[in-house]
């Protein structure tokens, strides 16, 4: 049998036809040869649908069988794979997945949230029936992570992993320190240019970021993937001020998502974080993901390239598709479910780092030294402060989130605390 044999071909659904959906169906047209010869055999797209059959989406799906129900592409026995594109963690959604992964077919999806909630359930699941759920395409888009930390790294030991996991959240921070402009007003203008969600909530609240951090974390340290457990912040209260500060020490602000070993603990969280300016993560900016691994023996590895949109996050579906279309089935989370650990986490008050503190004070030589001395007397060691419009920063010594947290409370009833991600 040939690799254009349609009786051995690959056969597929795709259920969502947005932009990564039109992007799969684009990549599967116009490299159509390309991707047969890299996946053994043709990869032929059987039926689709979506919300709106009618709506000119500037693709031929004329040659392809429009499903008008999810569950009767679910349950479509010429099918090997679903691809789910449509999103959302609950609900016909997951129903879907979980029919077709019952009937024994193969599911490739970008939807974080659904992994992120009920990927070791449907892990166990797809394990019962022999199938794979590929999911490539769910953290950082076009960056392969998941197959650098399930594959490529398999043999290390993973001590932390670390990134810049949203793209619209760098885009309104590098724009921040670029323009000197308030996080309102660049939400407002992403918006306008649909660079930014209408409800941006995932995005800016840091939801996102948790949902890729929680499938990371998983298969960097063998756990059982726990969305709960992870202690989640956003960026609306970063201001321009505390950029410019950040910029002047020689660091920049970046939404950082960030799972590491620390003594008997697993400590996670997403949360703003100072990262040096001339780090990977420092220069990543404007809409691009990092994500930064580091391992024994390997010791670092880093990747940069496009999270989000039509090019990047087709590239990873596809990439899924082909790895179904050759057999290769890895375990969902890198090892069997059954081995996955339920780990000890640790959260935001845990890590041992040094801090940013922006106070608002009266201006004066007094308050700066204060200050100092406050935080000082209440244990957290002082590495440098300046003063600047109205503010007094602090940078600490290393430090626990929580005491240095506890110290400020007694001093200001105000204050901004960045974790300083060295
Ligand atoms: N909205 C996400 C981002 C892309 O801005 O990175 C999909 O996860």
């Amino acid at each position: 049998m040939g690799i254009s044999d349609k009786a051995n071909s690959f056969k597929i659904g795709i259920a969502g036809l947005g932009t990564v959906g039109v992007g799969v169906v684009k990549i599967l047209q116009e490299n159509a040869e390309l991707v047969a010869k890299r996946a053994g055999r043709t990869i032929e797209i059987v039926s689709v649908t979506a919300a709106n059959k009618d709506k000119d989406r500037g693709v031929d799906l004329s040659s392809y069988e429009w499903v008008e129900n999810l569950n009767d592409m679910a349950t479509d026995e010429r099918l090997d794979c679903v691809v789910e594109l449509i999103g959302g963690s609950e609900g016909p959604v997951l129903e879907m997945v979980e029919t077709a992964i019952g009937s024994g077919k193969d599911v490739v999806t970008a939807n974080k949230a659904l992994m992120a909630h009920h990927g070791y359930r449907l892990a166990g699941l797809a394990e019962e029936k022999d199938s794979a759920i590929a999911y490539e395409a769910g953290v950082a888009g076009g960056i392969p992570v998941i197959k650098t930390l399930r594959e490529g790294l398999a043999a290390n030991k993973v001590e932390s992993v670390s990134g810049i996991l949203n793209g619209t959240c760098n885009y309104i921070l590098s724009d921040m320190r670029v323009s000197g402009r308030n996080f309102d007003e660049v939400l407002k203008e992403a918006q306008e240019k649909g660079y930014a969600e209408a409800d941006p909530t995932f995005d800016v609240d840091g939801i996102d970021t948790a949902h890729k951090l929680t499938l990371l974390a998983a298969l960097g340290f063998g756990a059982k993937p726990d969305f709960d457990a992870l202690e989640t912040q956003g960026i609306r209260y970063i201001t321009a001020e505390d950029i410019n500060f950040a910029d002047e020490l020689g660091y920049r602000i970046k939404l950082l998502g960030t799972a590491k070993v620390q003594g008997e603990k697993i400590m996670q969280a997403v949360e703003p974080c100072l990262v040096p300016t001339n780090s990977t993560l420092g220069r990543t900016s404007d809409v691009y993901n990092a994500v930064l691994v580091q391992a024994q023996p390997v010791w670092k590895n880093v990747s940069v390239g496009l999270g989000a949109g039509e090019g990047p996050t087709a590239s990873s579906v596809v990439a899924d598709i082909i790895d179904l279309a050759r057999d290769h089935k890895h375990p969902i989370f890198g090892v069997p479910a059954n081995d996955l650990e339920s780990v000890k986490w640790g959260g935001s008050d845990d890590f041992v780092a040094p801090y940013y503190m922006r106070f608002e004070v009266e201006k004066s030589a007094e308050a700066q030294e204060g200050i100092k001395e406050k935080l000082e007397q209440a244990g957290v060691g002082v590495e440098k402060t300046l003063m600047k419009d109205g503010f007094v920063v602090a940078m600490s010594k290393a430090v626990s989130g929580g005491d240095v947290r506890a110290a400020v409370k007694d001093i200001a009833e105000e204050a901004v605390i960045l974790r300083i991600e060295e």
